[in-house]
């Protein structure tokens, strides 16, 4: 068997059509994997030197393949991060040229920090001649690479979306047994668009820390092990803000059961329904919205949208919305649909 000198992979962003900071609490998400996304290239080069070059930003990186280092930043604190996780899960990486591209807007709610790390993951796994393994195991390892090299005590919801998706599915997903259902997602003539808010965000050092300490406080307070066993009427026991942050998960778990009833029976408005309905709890229960969000959700409601929400970690990014058939989206905002999962392109031996 001939080695493999250079390999490309993709990584695709993700929306979130319901299901917003529940992962982290063993809860329900409705994702689907977009076309658009990061590709890595990765060719293998001597010695024991990862360099890599983000070619959208025109910035470059340089260490040693087993010292990584912690101090990194940005995106290069995904790619040491990333190959940090691969090492210490005993995977080979060794002097390897990077060059990174990509079409998901940073800091837009689209998950532009999954879509790097699954693409490099493949890709320098691919490199080494290794089989990737399990997938939820390789969501688990990119998800080590935005806690703990990253700062960002973010869930799984972005991974397992890049990992998993499936063109023509949203992915029902349940972060307490990760098990993945695809429901196929016919809209009938309706559209599902996003855009952008014009406030960027980044989830270490945003509010999202501060959220996922808040429902750890409420387990605490309730003596369960996370959210998802919270009681209808914990709200009612908890002391302000905890009592709003635990209704938010406990509606937003069940939106995502009525949303995957409302796309078994063709109910496009309901759906629509469901989306206004979440953020309205984004809004006021877990408070991750900001002025420009708002301003982009009544702009987008304005044009027509039956349902408009903030989408990703919040304080920014971008909104979801879903138009009726005959309704065409406003020109601030992208047609989405979804697409397959993240994958090896293509490999030289
Ligand atoms: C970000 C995180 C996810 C998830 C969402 C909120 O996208 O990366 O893990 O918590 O926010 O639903």
């Amino acid at each position: 068997m001939s080695a493999v000198t250079a390999v490309t992979a993709f990584g695709p962003g993700r929306v979130n059509l319901l299901g917003e900071h529940t992962d982290y609490n063993d809860g329900l998400c409705l994702p689907f994997a977009i076309a658009r996304g990061v590709t890595v290239r990765a060719q293998g080069i001597a010695g024991d030197e990862v360099q890599a070059r983000a070619a959208d930003l025109d910035e470059d990186d340089a260490f040693e393949a087993a010292a990584p280092g912690r101090r990194a930043e940005g995106w290069r604190a995904f790619v040491r991060g990333t190959v940090g996780e691969l090492t210490a899960a005993g995977h080979t990486v060794a002097g390897t040229r990077l060059r990174i591209a990509g079409n998901v807007p940073r800091g837009s709610g689209l998950s532009s920090s999954a879509a790097l790390s699954t693409a490099l993951a493949l890709a320098l796994i691919a490199l080494a001649g290794e089989a990737e393994g399990d997938r939820r195991e390789l969501a688990r390892l990119c998800s080590r690479v935005e806690n703990d090299w990253v700062g960002a005590q973010t869930g799984l919801l972005d991974q397992l979306a890049a990992l998993f998706g499936r063109e023509g599915h949203v992915l029902r997903l349940d972060c307490r047994d990760l098990s993945i259902d695809a429901v196929a997602l016919d809209l009938r003539g309706w559209t599902l668009a996003v855009a952008p808010s014009g406030h960027e965000h980044a989830h270490a050092g945003s509010g999202y820390n501060a959220r996922r300490a808040e429902c750890r406080a409420a387990c605490e307070a309730l003596g369960i092990a996370s959210l998802r066993d919270a009681p209808p009427d914990a709200p009612d026991t908890l002391p302000a803000p905890l009592d709003r942050r635990v209704r938010h998960v406990l509606t937003e778990n069940a939106r995502v059961e009525a949303a995957v009833a409302a796309l078994r029976d063709g109910d496009l408005g309901e759906l629509g329904a469901l989306i206004d309905a979440s953020h309205a709890s984004l809004r006021d229960d877990y408070q991750v919205s900001v002025d420009a969000v708002e301003r982009t959700v009544a702009r987008l409601k304005a044009a027509g949208a039956a349902g408009a929400r903030i989408m990703g970690g919040g304080f920014g990014g971008s909104v979801l919305a879903l138009f009726p058939p005959a309704t065409a989206p406003p020109p601030e905002a992208t047609v989405v649909e979804p697409a397959d999962c993240a994958r090896v392109v293509d490999a030289d031996t």
